[in-house]
């Protein structure tokens, strides 16, 4: 089969050269312009990435029109219903689902992996109180860079793997350790008997609050489910900010462990991971019925900085897949945690009243998968400044299987984008 191409001329100078174009096995083609500083002394401009692919993967797919999520070629939906969170980050660090041998020995090895060294105890001590959680991450998954640095070898991939295996397994062990410091609880060890997600929330909760522990080790299957389902929805999007951050820090050759703490950075902000947060605060700043109008105005206003968080995506430009599935999800919690909760009730009012709004037609805003998560984060009783770490431990699934997919690739080089220089000719002193 010949190779498509595709010309670019430049009409000034009438210069003309052909470029390839690249096809995956589903989505839109894309021109190959790596060459183009060759052929045309010319380089692209496309802040923030609107039309720019930076690398091949075969890891994730989205179809922003359709509204399609694939992990490894599965829908998201089919994932979630059938699905442990842990499976779903097998299949997406090694391509296919394990059978039952693979999926037993992936999380044995996930509970051998859970300890976290000691020293990291008094590491996580020396932070204030009232530290943001996702401050306390950033910090305390990069310096798992100082405890993993000298036995790893980069260019060995049993090497990487176990680096990909610690960061999946110590995540929530780290996640519920700030929670403890930040209340001034002991911290709870992980136990190698319990799943994944129990594991998790009995490291959050037991003791103190015995929310979903109760004296005879019974930990509540519904926050088990719920929390399952919300680490399969958010375990990976393809090329979204803090993955292509890493993706970046990684293609230096840092240690993962401090390019994952640099997606933990990027994933904080508002407009990333951080809209969970943000989206309670907002709800709670509305806090009736008849504020809405009000606040619609105010996401309107292009002279006001608000926005109406959890609204909108860079790809889905129909709806989000996953809101679908977890604004349903947020039913069956809320009817068998806590009955309702009128934050649940705001939601859904402020959601019906901008999507009959003419601005969110237009642009084709839709709730994302943050309008709905924090609702039944909260029913969880998780605090809401943790819900960004939350999403922290479910997409280190996804940051580390990119991370081994970019390692294993030959001829690796840095990121290194161009700049159109806008500052001051030569000039002399
Ligand atoms: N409320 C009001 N107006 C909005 C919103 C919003 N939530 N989102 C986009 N717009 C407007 C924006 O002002 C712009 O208008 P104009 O064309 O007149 O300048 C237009 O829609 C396009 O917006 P954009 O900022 O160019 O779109 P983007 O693709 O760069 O940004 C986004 C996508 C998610 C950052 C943005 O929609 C946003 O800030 N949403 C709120 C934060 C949020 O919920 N983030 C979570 C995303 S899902 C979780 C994840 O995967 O990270």
């Amino acid at each position: 089969m010949t190779q498509e191409t595709l010309s670019i001329r430049n009409n000034s100078t009438g210069e003309e050269a052909d470029f390839d174009l690249l096809k995956g096995t589903i989505g839109t083609p894309v021109i190959d312009v790596s060459s183009l500083n060759k052929k045309m002394g010319l380089f692209t401009y496309d802040p923030g990435f609107m039309s720019t692919s930076s690398c091949k993967s075969a890891i994730t797919y989205i179809d922003g029109e359709q509204g399609i999520l694939l992990y490894r070629g599965y829908p998201i939906d089919q994932l979630a219903e059938k699905c442990s969170f842990l499976e779903v980050a097998y299949l997406l660090m090694n391509g296919d689902l394990a059978n039952t041998q693979q999926q037993q020995h992936f999380e044995h090895e996930i509970g051998q992996h859970a300890m976290l060294h000691e020293a990291m105890r008094s590491f996580i001590d020396g932070f204030h109180y009232d530290a943001h959680p996702m401050a306390m991450m950033v910090g305390i998954v990069g310096s798992l860079s100082a405890f993993y640095h000298s036995e790893l070898d980069m260019n060995d991939p049993e090497h990487r793997r176990i680096s990909a295996m610690r960061l999946l397994a110590k995540m929530p062990v780290m996640a519920a350790a700030c929670y403890r410091h930040s209340i001034g609880y002991p911290f709870v060890y992980p136990r190698a008997d319990l799943s994944y997600c129990e594991n998790f929330l009995n490291m959050m909760f037991s003791l103190p609050s015995q929310k979903y522990i109760d004296k005879d080790n019974y930990i509540d299957p519904v926050a088990v489910k719920a929390l399952n389902l919300l680490f399969i929805l958010h375990a990976d999007h393809e090329q979204n900010a803090s993955t292509s951050t890493v993706r970046l820090a990684s293609s230096t050759g840092a240690n993962p462990y401090a390019c994952i703490a640099a997606g933990i950075g990027a994933l904080w902000g508002p407009a990333h991971g951080g809209a969970n947060e943000a989206v309670l605060s907002m709800l709670e700043e509305i806090g009736t019925v008849d504020r809405i109008p009000e606040f619609i105005e105010k996401a309107k206003d292009k002279n006001d900085p608000f926005r109406l968080m959890g609204f909108g995506h860079r790809v889905y430009k129909n709806f989000d897949p996953r809101a679908t599935i977890i604004r349903k999800a947020c039913h069956e919690v809320l009817e068998s945690m806590s009955g309702s909760d009128p934050l649940f009730d705001l939601a859904l009012e402020l959601e019906q009243y901008a999507l009959k709004d003419d601005y969110f037609i237009e642009k084709k805003l839709y709730p994302n998968v943050d309008f709905y998560s924090g609702i039944i984060y909260k029913a969880l009783n998780i605090p809401v400044d943790m819900f960004t770490v939350m999403f922290t431990i479910a997409r280190t699934s996804g940051w580390v299987s990119h991370w081994l997919e970019m390692m294993a690739e030959s001829g690796q080089r840095i990121s290194r984008p161009r700049q159109i220089y806008t500052g001051n000719e030569l000039r002399h002193l």
